[in-house]
């Protein structure tokens, strides 16, 4: 039987689970592939953090004794960040082996330059594990819905940020310990920044642009907000409203060839399917002309959820080099069409805002922050003050949500109340999507 060798260019958290997965799974893997796929190197940076050392697995420490070995036939990328990743990566390319990726970071930085030493040295570079972890998403656009036209996409796509609001929502602990269960539960990035800042969610969405518009955006002028400033008051607020909290991904064509796209906390209501999906799970909404709404749901993280993917992958290259295609079938995109576009950018978005001012409880505050949002354009549907206090110093969450508006208009409106001097804290603004 003919035997495919893979090296793992890293070895935690999803290098592990693609072997415990090849291991445990190889016999549905070779009836349904016909070939055996064993995984012969892992490089790691240091011998002794690797305990108890796999079975049946060399542990190096040199990257080239993966990438020249003559006997291995895949290269796994799988240890995250932009360097030295994306060195590793071309080496592997140029040297005539196919690489499969988990790493959504050197993914969305590095596609062009990745995809064409790939093209160039006839082998494939492969990257399903990058988004929403062991969801198929990447094959579904790239394949089942090839011939459709997407009209937009919204999702959630970082597990530990979705697993942090969920924690902060069902159990009403706060963000840093929802956050340090998270990182124990090895959802988070090395650097958590990374997901709680949303970045990690951009890198994803990035991709997802790129695969349903064929277009090459500026990565640094996706508008990326984080989670950290979400307080539980928020959440409270939001469900008293009917509504759910989530890191959004969002994007979508515009008729002048731009693409609105950005990540960002966004009230949705509860009743949307994207506000069911709890915990790590991650989900994708889309729309495309022919098929219509669709929504992908799974694990988006963790060690097995994502070694699932990229074991996809894997096997897809053990399928095309069973029958000699390997590096010549099912490109992602042209790139004879692929077209830079523009971002539109984040102030001209419009939609209803919940905006929290934090203000002393005195008379005249409610009156001086209409007068603004009114001087601003900006209607108002409701207002709510929470708590009541006998002492005119003490500070009061008084929340407006407005109709719709632009990012300029209560960007602008923020400042001028803030100048009044009313407002003892910063001032929360949370996009909500009706
Ligand atoms: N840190 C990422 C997440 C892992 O939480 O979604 C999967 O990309």
């Amino acid at each position: 039987m003919k035997r495919i060798t893979v090296g793992l260019l890293g070895f935690g958290t999803v290098g592990q689970g693609t072997a415990d997965i090849l291991r445990q799974n190889c016999d549905v893997i070779t009836q349904r592939t016909g070939v055996e796929i064993v995984v012969k190197k892992a490089l790691v940076k240091c011998l002794s953090e690797v305990n108890p050392l796999p079975v049946g697995i060399e542990v190096v420490t040199d990257p080239s004794s993966l990438i020249d070995d003559p006997d291995i036939d895949i290269i796994v990328e799988v240890m995250g960040g932009y360097e030295p990743a994306r060195t590793y990566s071309l080496l592997a390319l140029q040297a005539g082996k196919h690489v499969v990726t988990a790493n959504k970071a050197c993914v969305a930085k590095h596609y062009r330059e990745l995809l064409e030493a790939a093209q160039l040295h006839g082998v494939d570079y492969l990257f399903e594990a990058s988004v929403a972890g062991g969801i198929p998403i990447i094959k579904a656009l790239k394949e089942s819905l090839a011939g459709n036209r997407i009209e937009t996409v919204q999702g959630i796509i970082n597990g530990t940020a979705n697993y942090i609001l969920t924690q902060m929502t069902q159990n009403s602990i706060s963000f840093y310990e929802a956050l340090a269960q998270a990182q124990q539960l090895g959802y988070a990035e090395a650097d958590p920044t990374f997901d709680i800042e949303g970045i990690d969610a951009a890198h994803k969405i990035f991709i997802l642009a790129l695969l349903c518009w064929g277009v090459e955006l500026n990565f640094d002028d996706l508008y990326t907000e984080g989670i950290s400033s979400i307080s539980p008051v928020d959440i409270e607020l939001a469900q008293e409203l009917g509504n759910t909290i989530k890191l959004l991904a969002i994007a979508e064509p515009e008729a002048d060839g731009r693409i609105d796209i950005r990540v960002h906390p966004t009230m949705i209501p509860s009743t949307y399917p994207l506000a069911a999906v709890d915990g790590v799970f991650n989900a994708v909404y889309l729309e495309a002309d022919a098929l219509g709404p669709a929504m992908f749901y799974g694990r988006g993280a963790g060690k097995m959820p994502t070694g699932s993917a990229v074991v996809a992958d894997i096997i897809d290259l053990a399928r095309d080099m069973a029958c000699g295609v390997a590096g010549k079938r099912i490109a992602p995109f042209s790139f004879a069409t692929l077209r830079p576009a523009q971002i539109v950018p984040i102030d001209e978005i419009h939609s209803s805002f919940y905006v929290r001012f934090t203000v002393k409880d005195t008379v005249g505050v409610m009156r001086e922050i209409s007068r603004i949002l009114a001087d601003n354009d900006i209607s108002v549907a409701s207002a709510i003050q929470k708590g009541r206090s006998n002492d005119s110093t003490a500070s009061v969450p008084f929340v407006v949500i407005t109709h719709e508006a632009s990012g300029l208009q209560i960007n602008k409106s923020i400042r001028e109340i803030e100048n009044l001097g009313i407002t003892t804290a910063p001032t929360v603004m949370i996009r909500v999507e009706e």
